[in-house]
């Protein structure tokens, strides 16, 4: 469901949750791409932010398309949304073929029930792909094939029962990948992924009179790969905030059970009685995160926003449940680039026990706003009077104290970049070793081998010197990491550097 809401109505009901007390934002909204001073999420959040609330906001559903991320100021912890192990199972049976898709409507009586399969969209016109008209077609009594249209399909699924379609297979395009969703249809459907549209179109290409059936199997777990990015989830590189990697985490967002207000599904009694639902989107994967900085201030009262943000991000894992990389469900689960899961899958045990933080204060974000506005702006942002970007020490988008490192540099030989970045120690008296991925394309120096902390809150500051070796391409992005390891934590950081 899209609701638009006037950025004025977004700011009177921020400021009133501050006026509460609350301790964490979860704000599953955004108003699409734009610069800090027109987003009122932004704004507000600064706020919230200087009173220790924790801003999480989601990415929004614009992917794969890259750069159409909402919510991505640094202050913001911007959630991305992944799939689970589990799919609630309906298997459509065409020929000698097993495809398994997902429908949330799982009726018994319809089970091995073969009927005819018809495909509207077969001359590739765009609105008999996705059944929006099926005047012209008899499905009386048929199963029929319809493209999935956006997160949820079930106004599809209501167009082909009105018209008298007895089952519906809905086929994703190549843009969807590999993302089902489990919608609660209002007739026997199932939604397959792109590789299994492909086969069952082939199918009905090859055979005159095309029969399907489909196969309820309820809810199973261990589907493979997972967990891996939801085709829709937002993503960067965001256009507005100076090469800063965003989203900074992802977590499960598709087919989500969740409280719903009113009935729904095939029989609906008409009743306003509150029900659950499968629900799909990165408003889905915002309120994990949003549970799981609650749970970490009740055990961490003092830590920051700032230092939540950093534990949840640099003890996240990049790995799926198979040991491969965390793959994109838009691109044939290729390993996911920064820009689709920011520094991988929440794990919220180890973000309970990070060992260092990368802390930033809210007027450190002053020097790298002044970076990017004037003035007069940044007075916006931050509603701060005093502040004067001519009498501020700037600092680079890459030089602010991020738990993870976006550089933009230029490709030719000896082309050097110098970040800092500082960590505060929130575990045990430990010495951690610095081990760095290098991205293809540039050599990184740093300036101490290993950093040794004896106490509570201790800071160390290190230094990085990126320098280009002239073998990247023009517009090319590398990626690699750091990780700062002791006996009992690993501190982990995407860098991604952007060649220009
Ligand atoms: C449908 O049939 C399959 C295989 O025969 C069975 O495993 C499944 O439980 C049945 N589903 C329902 C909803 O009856
Ligand atoms: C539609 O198809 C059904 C089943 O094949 C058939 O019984 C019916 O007569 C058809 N309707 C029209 C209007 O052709
Ligand atoms: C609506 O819900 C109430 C309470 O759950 C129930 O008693 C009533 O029978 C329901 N009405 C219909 C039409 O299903
Ligand atoms: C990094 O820190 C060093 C020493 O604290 C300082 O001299 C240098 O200017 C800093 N570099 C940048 C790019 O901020
Ligand atoms: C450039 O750096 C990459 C690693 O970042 C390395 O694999 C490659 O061999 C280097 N090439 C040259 C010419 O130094
Ligand atoms: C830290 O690194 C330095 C230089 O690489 C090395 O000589 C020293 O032994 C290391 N110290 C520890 C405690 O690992």
């Amino acid at each position: 469901m899209k609701l638009i809401c006037l950025d004025a109505y977004l700011l009177t009901g921020i400021e009133q949750a501050v006026r509460d007390g609350v301790d964490v934002l979860s704000m599953s909204l955004g108003s699409g791409p734009d610069q800090f001073h027109r987003s009122g999420i932004a704004v507000a959040s600064f706020s919230a932010v200087l009173k220790n609330i924790v801003p999480v906001a989601c990415a929004m559903n614009e992917g794969p398309t890259p750069s159409v991320i909402s919510n991505d100021a640094p202050w913001l912890l911007t959630v991305g949304a992944s799939t689970t192990d589990r799919r609630i199972r309906a298997t459509v049976k065409v020929g000698n073929m097993e495809l398994d898709g997902e429908s949330a409507y799982q009726p018994s009586s319809f089970n091995s029930s073969e009927m005819e399969l018809v495909f509207p969209g077969a001359r590739l016109v765009e609105s008999d792909l996705k059944c929006q008209t099926l005047n012209n077609f008899n499905v009386t009594g048929k199963m029929v094939l319809c493209m999935a249209d956006g997160i949820s399909n079930t106004v599809t699924g209501e167009r082909v029962k009105a018209a008298g379609g007895e089952a519906m297979v809905i086929i994703n395009n190549k843009k969807h990948g590999f993302t089902t969703i489990a919608d609660p249809h209002v007739l026997p459907a199932s939604h397959i992924s792109n590789a299994d549209a492909k086969k069952i179109i082939s199918y009905i290409k090859n055979n005159p009179d095309p029969k399907a059936t489909i196969i309820f199997k309820g809810t199973q777990f261990a589907a493979s790969p997972a967990p891996a990015i939801a085709f829709f989830s937002g993503r960067g590189p965001s256009l507005f905030n100076g090469g800063i990697i965003k989203p900074d985490i992802v977590a499960p967002g598709v087919n989500i059970l969740a409280a719903w207000p009113t009935e729904f599904g095939p029989n609906p009694t008409g009743n306003k009685t509150s029900t659950f639902n499968f629900d799909s989107g990165t408003s889905m994967a915002t309120p994990h995160i949003a549970g799981i900085v609650a749970d970490l201030k009740k055990n961490h009262p003092d830590w920051s926003p700032a230092a939540i943000k950093s534990a949840i991000m640099t003890t996240a894992y990049v790995k799926d449940l198979d040991g491969h990389p965390i793959g994109d469900e838009a691109f044939m689960y290729k390993p996911a680039s920064y820009f689709a899961m920011g520094a991988g899958h929440v794990d919220p045990d180890k973000a309970n026990d990070p060992g260092l933080v990368y802390d930033i204060q809210p007027f450190d974000y002053i020097p790298y706003l002044c970076s990017m506005y004037p003035t007069h702006i940044v007075k916006a942002i931050v509603q701060q009077r005093w502040v004067d970007c001519g009498t501020i020490q700037r600092i680079t988008p890459a030089e602010l104290n991020y738990p993870s490192i976006g550089v933009t540099m230029p490709i030719k030989k000896g082309s050097a970049f110098v970040i800092n970045r500082t960590l505060t120690n929130v575990g045990p008296a430990e010495v951690y070793d610095l081990r760095i991925k290098l991205p293809d394309g540039v050599d990184i120096r740093a300036d101490t081998q290993n950093l040794s902390f004896s106490s509570m809150y201790e800071k160390q500051s290190f230094r990085l010197e990126f320098t280009s070796n002239g073998t990247a391409q023009p517009e090319q992005v590398s990626e690699g990491y750091l990780t700062w390891s002791s006996t009992n934590h690993v501190v982990r950081s995407p860098i991604s550097v952007t060649y220009n």
